[in-house]
């Protein structure tokens, strides 16, 4: 009898808690798969990330949702591994450059079923076709973080810095939440995981990735408040895991690729004493829905009474 072995897994497909995403710079990983307009979208995930919780949670075939979908990188790499994908996104120009780099996927060859909406993912019944209820395998998807974490810069002589592409759509409307206060943040992310459970199928998962912010001296731990979010929301967590953002060497060495954001910032914070990093690592956060109160989401249909925020720990909402 031959023996087979099973492929050896590399650092990219082992199936362990922290996954070796950042083994190429961010842009690196887009070039030549999506539309170079999404470099002006504030807070992309890494395409390296959204494969390996795809191939990770899904089959070939399985259909991924993102409901906050920015420029369509979980739906991208999803049609790339011959899953099929539905997203949603409130601003209506991420919402066509996410369709723009999924017909390059298509242009590629990946003929993959893919649709993108546009509105508000906290009246999500309102938005996606009945036809997906009960259909999703992987909800995939990363709130707003407010406009501290991204961005471009140009340096003018005499003018100092100048930021750019650092904000998600007007300021003023409050519809996206990345214009709200972390109270309404959470309530806001509260509501559309709640929507999001009676599209899923039995034993499907939810993905979300997030990283936390300091506010002055303060740390704001967004991936624990998320994690009380999806219990309110009727999730129960199954795994934690680190996805990193910089390039394991051979030797084990972490190599960072920090933009100038992350670096200034923790310049300045350490320059008021405070012992910051650089941050190297996206949290991971992965559930599922606990039946009982799946069951109760879809037979309500109705999303608007939705569990409220956690307490913000001192915060004001
Ligand atoms: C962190 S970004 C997601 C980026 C995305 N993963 C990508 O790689 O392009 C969060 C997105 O949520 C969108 N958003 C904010 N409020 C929303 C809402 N109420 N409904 C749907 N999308 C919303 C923002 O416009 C932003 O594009």
């Amino acid at each position: 009898m031959t023996d087979i072995q099973p492929p050896r897994p590399t650092p990219e497909t082992a199936p362990v808690s922290v996954w070796a995403t950042g083994q190429q710079v961010h842009a690196t990983q887009r070039q030549g798969r999506y539309h170079r307009d999404g470099t002006a979208h504030p807070a992309k995930m890494l395409p390296a990330l959204a494969a390996h919780a795809i191939t990770q949670y899904t089959r070939p075939g399985d259909l991924v949702l993102d409901p906050m979908c920015g420029i369509g990188t979980s739906l991208v790499e999803a049609v790339r591994c011959g899953r099929r994908a539905v997203g949603v996104e409130y601003e209506a120009r991420w919402a066509g450059i996410a369709r723009t780099s999924l017909d390059m996927a298509r242009d590629a060859g990946w003929d993959e079923h893919a649709a993108v909406y546009t509105g508000d993912a906290r009246r999500l019944a309102t938005i996606l076709p009945a036809d997906y209820l009960g259909t999703v395998d992987l909800v995939l998807t990363s709130p707003p973080y407010g406009d501290s974490t991204g961005g471009h810069v140009i340096t003018t002589p005499g003018q100092g810095v100048r930021k750019f592409d650092h904000r998600y759509g007007s300021p003023r409307d409050r519809g996206n939440l990345a214009n709200v206060g972390l109270g309404r943040l959470l309530s806001g992310f509260t509501t559309i995981l709640a929507a999001t459970v009676p599209y899923l199928r039995p034993g499907g998962h939810i993905v979300i990735t997030a990283r936390p912010w300091r506010h002055r001296a303060e740390l704001i731990d967004l991936p624990t408040y998320l994690t009380t979010c999806a219990t309110q929301a009727g999730l129960v967590p199954v795994e934690r895991c680190v996805a990193l953002l910089g390039r394991l060497t051979n030797d084990g060495e972490l190599v960072s690729h920090a933009s100038f954001f992350q670096r200034n910032h923790v310049v300045k914070q350490r320059q008021a004493g405070i012992p910051a990093h650089v941050i190297a690592h996206e949290d991971v956060l992965i559930f599922q829905a606990d039946t009982g109160h799946a069951t109760g989401a879809r037979k309500t249909g109705d999303h608007a009474d939705a569990p409220s925020a956690p307490p913000l720990l001192g915060f004001a909402a």
